[in-house]
């Protein structure tokens, strides 16, 4: 096992700190050692953003407001649409351009300790938002990066290490949008017909506060909610025009996996992944999105009744006994019962967004047949093609572990050492399948699904092979999309899956976790070392 020093200048900052506090008087001491706690006077940004973490109260439901946690942004240089205010507890939308440099002056202004990241996004390390750089109170953290990303829909989270499950939970999170030239000349809908719909499921208790429990049995299946809130609200019904309309959903609930089809049987049209828009639109039956996945979708209300609605809809899967409960669109203090058991899967409808046909127009886009031309990799572009670098998801003595291991701030091993500029293939398997039939808690771990996400490039699927055989599988194996770049994927019990990754431009350390938000807090991340 080998550990790198701390990143330099926060060691050389801490050792200079120290001296000087052995030998200076106070009043010289107003350096923050935090880094990254000013601004760099050779960055020169096109876009600079104030963004604080603090604790805030959102009126959710009818009588008392709720406190959240809430990211506030102020747009200090760039374009006025740089920053869109939500309703809800989120934090505002970012919009970005590619190439743009970017400045965010990160303040924290919780009770606690904070770091932000920016899921999706390829930045360098000490721009990642790692658990390492968290701040405290008063505290800030300046990000300082250019965006590299082609036009997709990211987002922003906390990702303070212990606290990242009850911070996005209690509202510490918001979209980033990019966009780019060869996105703009597909003239895909857009302004009021490009709609942002992020899904959380939470619980609420008599008094309109989340409920949030980290119980142990929580912790091991993650939290899961009794109501949906679509962009930090409890309203989930969108009225529309009859034309074609982009969704830009991302599930950004701290476990809860969604199967997501139409009500009315229509095939779902998916344009875009995590990392951006796909070679071409693919329809499919439904579509499974874990948490931190995000798609995008077309869809076309084009020739519908005014009056009449559409519904996306969380369709019932296999892999447990839990039911969510019927109540689930009324929020508000009911749920409760759900939930008891089991870690996954849902046997009940679930309602996510109602479109209402509310306005008949006589023109709409047309679905473009190709959209943004990808390279595929292939095995041939590994850059060590007898090296298959493990994920291996297991579980020891009640604990989910990567590799055999917990997470450590800045460990890795050999296996975890990936050189610049190279490409990989990565193996995410679970370490031993075959036992997901045990009854009990151990059973159900065991047989839990797993979003694995990794910081840094965008990946895509080589291959997947499921080795058991059994229905729970059949029932959302049609809704993954492997043909885009991702940065978070599924990973089904009995499942291998291959990725290829590549880990260009920056050094340094890059978390990959599972994104079951109290499973990350409980250590089921570790460190990729690039260098
Ligand atoms: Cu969205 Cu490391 O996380
Ligand atoms: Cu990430
Ligand atoms: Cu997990």
């Amino acid at each position: 096992m080998t550990n790198i020093n701390y990143p330099r200048r926060r060691f050389l900052e801490y050792t200079a700190f120290g001296t000087l506090l052995a030998l200076l008087p106070k009043a010289l001491l107003a350096e923050n050692p935090v880094p990254n706690s000013k601004p760099s006077s050779t960055f020169n940004p096109d876009v600079e953003i104030d963004l604080v973490a603090q604790a805030a109260e959102v009126g959710i439901y009818r009588g008392a407001k709720t406190q959240v946690l809430q990211y506030q942004g102020k747009l200090i240089k760039g374009p006025q649409s740089t920053l869109k205010t939500l309703r809800g507890y989120l934090g505002p939308v970012m919009n970005f351009q590619q190439g743009q440099k970017v400045r965010i002056n990160f303040y924290n202004q919780l009770a606690e300790p904070c770091i932000t990241h920016w899921h999706g996004m390829h930045v360098p390390q000490a721009m990642d938002g790692h658990p390492m750089y968290a701040i405290a109170r008063g505290e800030r953290y300046v990000y300082e990066f250019e965006v590299k990303n082609p036009a997709g829909t990211n987002w922003y989270h906390s990702h303070t290490h212990e606290l990242t499950g009850s911070q996005v939970y209690h509202g510490l999170a918001g979209l980033l949008i990019i966009s780019d030239e060869a996105e703009r000349k597909l003239e895909l809908p857009s302004n009021e017909y490009d709609l942002p719909i992020v899904i959380q499921d939470r619980s609420f208790d008599r008094e309109n506060q989340f409920r949030f429990s980290s119980n142990r049995h929580n912790r091991m299946r993650g939290f899961l909610g009794d109501t949906i809130m679509i962009n930090g609200q409890s309203d989930h019904i969108i009225p529309v025009k009859t034309r074609a309309y982009r969704l830009r959903i991302l599930n950004g609930s701290n476990a809860r996996v969604y199967k997501l089809g139409w009500d009315d049987g229509t095939s779902v049209t998916a344009i875009g992944t995590d990392g951006g828009l796909l070679a071409k639109p693919q329809n499919m039956p439904y579509v499974m999105l874990a948490p931190a996945e995000r798609v995008e979708l077309w869809v076309d209300f084009s020739g519908r009744k005014t009056g009449s609605e559409l519904v996306l809809q969380s369709l019932p899967y296999l892999g447990s006994h839990m039911a969510m409960g019927r109540g689930g669109m009324m929020g508000g203090g009911m749920g409760g019962m759900m939930g008891m058991m089991g870690g996954f899967g849902q046997d009940e409808v679930i309602d996510i967004v109602k479109f209402q046909i509310a306005e008949q127009v006589s023109d709409s886009p047309k679905l473009p047949t190709e959209l943004i031309p990808m390279r595929r990799l292939t095995e041939r572009d590994i850059s060590q093609p007898d090296r298959t670098v493990p994920i291996a998801v297991g579980m020891r003595h009640m604990n989910f572990q990567l590799n055999g291991r917990t997470f450590e701030m800045q460990d890795y091993i050999e296996s975890e050492k990936i050189p610049l500029n190279s490409i990989q293939r990565i193996k995410i398997f679970h370490e031993s399948h075959g036992m997901g039939g045990g009854g009990g808690m151990m059973g159900m771990m065991m047989s839990m699904p797993h979003p694995i996400h990794l910081h840094g490039q965008q990946f895509q699927v080589l291959s997947r092979r499921q080795n058991n055989s059994d229905s729970s599988y059949d029932s959302v194996k049609k809704g993954f999309i492997d043909s885009g770049w991702k940065d978070t994927i599924l990973l089904m019990p009995g499942e291998e899956i291959q990725i290829l990754k590549p880990f260009n431009d920056y050094t340094g350390l890059f978390p990959y976790h599972c994104h079951i938000l109290e499973h990350e807090d409980m250590s089921m991340m570790r460190n990729f070392y690039v260098a």
